[in-house]
């Protein structure tokens, strides 16, 4: 039995992955199969309805001087944010008398928006070398882990935020309760607090099990954000669905009773709940599920390789450390990864030690087949190799489940 970060309750996780490394630790050496590993289970509370991992690293082995993931390596993200910041300031009313605090503003990919409009802002970013890129940028930024011991300092600097912003972050961080009460103290009477992150839905509905792995703590609903905004005085107000990372929800969240809930919110959970997510059976089948798309792909794999097949991947994504050391892919059945990040460049995979290469190098390498890891970057991926790709090679994708194109 576990107990939940949200509610205290006790429940048993409902999938397994084994021993897990950090899903950002691309190592600059080969790495002995003995470093750092975590046991990752997934569980859902029937109580709060919060699906969550069981257990999880130190924040500081995973958000350091040397993280990884830098936002701004899509081309599709940079124009996602910039929405995402217009219509924010379209809905608030922002101008030069408002403050704006984004909670891991990564290298800024969001605030840059606010700069160029001349909207004051500020971002709480812990990884100091993507802080740096975001400094770079004309953005102020606090090296720091947000939670609600560092609200007080940010006062005395600052003022009250119009709007809270985080993407992708809150999903990552176990101590949320620690994060809403931060928020709560932070925020205008008449703000709002904006974020995204992975679905649920989408999840269960597609088995993306990559979704899962250390950073990502939390796979959220309207029915558990809503339970956990109802704990510390705050209102869940909109949720608006997202396509990025393969199905996405925008929560907007604002101090309880003072602004007007959307309809969007109750006809999100009435159908949370004809599909289940409230219900422990709804997740039972998902480790077989996930079984399933392990059997396949490594069937397709073994198969390629005996027939010589070249078989390459492409994006070295977080998500792609599940995969990998879950299905137990090696060299021999995928040569090598390539990646746009040069933090990643001659690197080697978590655990399973495939080597990451440049980006520029992949069309010489001739491959066969290529395995797509990023397959929530799949639009713009296939669109930008298109005419390398028509001479008879072939993608490989394996969500929602085996398919060769
Ligand atoms: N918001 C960006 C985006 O959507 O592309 C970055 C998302 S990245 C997956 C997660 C970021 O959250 C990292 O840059 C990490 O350093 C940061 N982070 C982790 N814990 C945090 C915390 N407690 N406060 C602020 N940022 C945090
Ligand atoms: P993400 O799935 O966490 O967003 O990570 C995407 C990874 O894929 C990141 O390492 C950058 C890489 N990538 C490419 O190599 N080429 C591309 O065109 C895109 C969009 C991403």
């Amino acid at each position: 039995m576990s107990k939940c970060l949200i509610c205290e309750n006790n429940f048993k996780p409902f999938v397994d992955f084994g021993n897990m490394p950090i899903a950002n630790a691309f190592a600059k050496k080969v790495v002995s199969k003995d470093n750092y590993t975590f046991r990752m289970k997934v569980g859902f509370c029937e109580n709060c309805y919060m699906v969550q991992l069981i257990e999880q690293p130190d924040r500081e082995k995973m958000f350091h001087e040397n993280y990884a993931f830098f936002s701004s390596t899509s081309n599709y993200m940079k124009e996602h944010f910039k929405s995402l910041a217009n219509s924010i300031a379209k809905f608030q009313g922002l101008n030069k008398d408002s403050f704006v605090v984004e909670i891991g503003c990564n290298d800024g990919i969001l605030l840059e928006n606010f700069v160029f409009d001349g909207i004051p802002c500020l971002g709480i970013e812990p990884s100091e070398n993507v802080a740096r890129v975001a400094k770079s940028k004309g953005i102020q930024v606090i090296s720091d882990f947000f939670d609600k011991s560092i609200v007080e300092d940010v006062l005395s600097s600052y003022k009250r935020a119009d709007v809270i912003i985080s993407a992708n972050v809150m999903c990552h961080i176990p101590y949320i309760h620690s994060i809403f009460d931060g928020v709560k103290a932070l925020l205008k009477e008449d703000g709002i607090f904006v974020f995204e992150d992975p679905y649920l839905g989408e999840v269960i509905d597609k088995t993306s099990f990559d979704q899962i792995y250390d950073e990502h703590v939390f796979l959220f609903s309207a029915l558990s954000v809503s339970t956990l905004a109802n704990m510390h005085e705050l209102e869940l107000i909109n949720v608006e669905h997202q396509i990025t990372h393969g199905g996405s929800m925008r929560y907007t969240l604002a101090h309880k009773g003072i602004k007007k809930v959307s309809e969007n919110v109750s006809n999100l959970i009435i159908k949370e709940k004809k599909i289940g997510l409230d219900k422990r059976h709804s997740y039972e089948g998902f480790a077989k599920d996930v079984d399933k798309i392990k059997c396949d792909l490594i069937l397709v794999l073994k198969d390629l390789r005996d027939r010589n097949k070249k078989v390459v991947a492409y994006g070295a994504t977080s998500k792609s450390t599940t995969v990998i050391n879950y299905f137990g892919i090696t060299t021999d059945l995928v040569k090598c990864i390539y990646d746009t990040t040069p933090i990643k460049h001659y690197t080697f995979s978590p655990s399973a030690n495939i080597p990451i290469l440049p980006y520029e190098e992949f069309r010489q390498s001739q491959p066969d087949y290529v395995l797509l890891f990023a397959w929530n970057h799949a639009t713009e991926i296939m669109r930008k190799e298109k005419s390398y790709m028509e001479k008879d090679k072939h993608w490989i994708t394996y969500i929602p489940k085996v398919e060769i194109h």
